[in-house]
């Protein structure tokens, strides 16, 4: 593996969470992002139950949603059933991995000997990075894509501004690392604190002439290395229960499965009269 320059260090402790994974008892709000990228109004529920839905319907009515992205613990099935009973569909479920990192790392592979090299990369390769995002997500069994509602071009670019949010925005990363082959970028990931030692992973992808290949691995291997060398505890990354190849990755760099969670969506189909009441 490449050295990664300590001057790129996520300091741990610091800035936002921006994990995709539901948080306890956060309430429905309308997220601006989804909107624009969907182009109806979109609130999100980040960890809905069948005792927060009452409100969250509330909530919905009162600002004119269209379209509500919830988040429901796979192990509260009483919650899903009557999420299901009230018009919500179920879209994708998320895994979530985790890797502690205080115990020994198993026999990880450096990346060295597939070929591949891996660096921090930053602003200056938002072009390459935008542009494997957009090949390696289209089609993708996210939410996104999953809901026939939505416009698969549209669910598509939300990865692209996504990626582009990782180059861009210290809320979104704090770190994305390269994956070089002979002088081409041809993988990325991305990383962020979260604070009291733990680091999630927010994106990465392969592109995907290049997929197969073990880079993804010799990114997470990369990951491991790093975070290790510092004052980080634990690593996790969240993907779709389908998604055998990064799941295959995690499991072969150490990671282990250590939660899951499903995302539904409900559209509020209401006649023109009736909104902006
Ligand atoms: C998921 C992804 C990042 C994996 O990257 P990759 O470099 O191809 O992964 P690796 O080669 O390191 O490891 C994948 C493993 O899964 C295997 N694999 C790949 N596709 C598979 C499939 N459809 N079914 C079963 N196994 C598969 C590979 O053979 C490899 O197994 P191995 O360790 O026995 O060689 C890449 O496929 C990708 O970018 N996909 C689209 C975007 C995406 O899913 N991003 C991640 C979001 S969490």
């Amino acid at each position: 593996m490449a050295d990664i320059p300590v001057a790129l260090a996520a300091s741990p402790g610091s800035s936002v969470i921006v994990s995709e994974w539901p948080s306890t008892g956060a309430a429905t709000t309308i997220s601006e992002l989804d909107s624009r990228r969907i182009g109806v109004c979109v609130a999100r529920a980040p960890s809905l139950t069948h005792e927060s839905l009452a409100e969250a319907n509330e909530f919905c009515l009162r600002h004119d949603i269209d379209l509500l992205i919830a988040r429901c613990r796979a192990e509260d099935t009483l919650s899903m059933q009557c999420l299901e009973a009230d018009g919500f569909r179920l879209m994708d479920t998320l895994v979530s991995w985790r890797r502690s990192l205080d115990r020994p790392a198993p026999v990880e592979r450096s990346g060295q000997e597939n070929g591949t090299i891996v660096q921090p990369i930053g602003p200056a390769d938002e072009e390459m990075v935008c542009r494997i995002a957009a090949q390696a997500f289209q089609g993708y069994n996210g939410h996104h894509h999953t809901d026939p509602r939505v416009d698969q071009q549209q669910a598509s670019e939300v990865y692209i501004s996504w990626a582009m949010r990782c180059c861009r925005e210290p809320d979104a990363a704090d770190l994305l690392l390269g994956a070089w082959r002979d002088g081409e970028l041809v993988g990325f990931l991305a990383l962020k604190d979260l604070g009291q030692g733990l680091c999630t992973v927010p994106l990465a992808a392969v592109a995907p002439q290049t997929q197969g290949q073990g880079v993804l691995r010799s990114l997470l291997a990369a990951v491991v290395r790093w975070l290790s060398e510092r004052d980080y505890t634990a690593v996790e990354y969240g993907c779709v229960l389908t998604n055998i190849a990064a799941q295959k990755a995690l499991a072969r760099t150490g990671f282990e499965m250590s939660r899951s969670a499903h995302t539904l969506h409900k559209w509020y189909d209401r006649p023109l009269d009736e909104r902006h009441r």
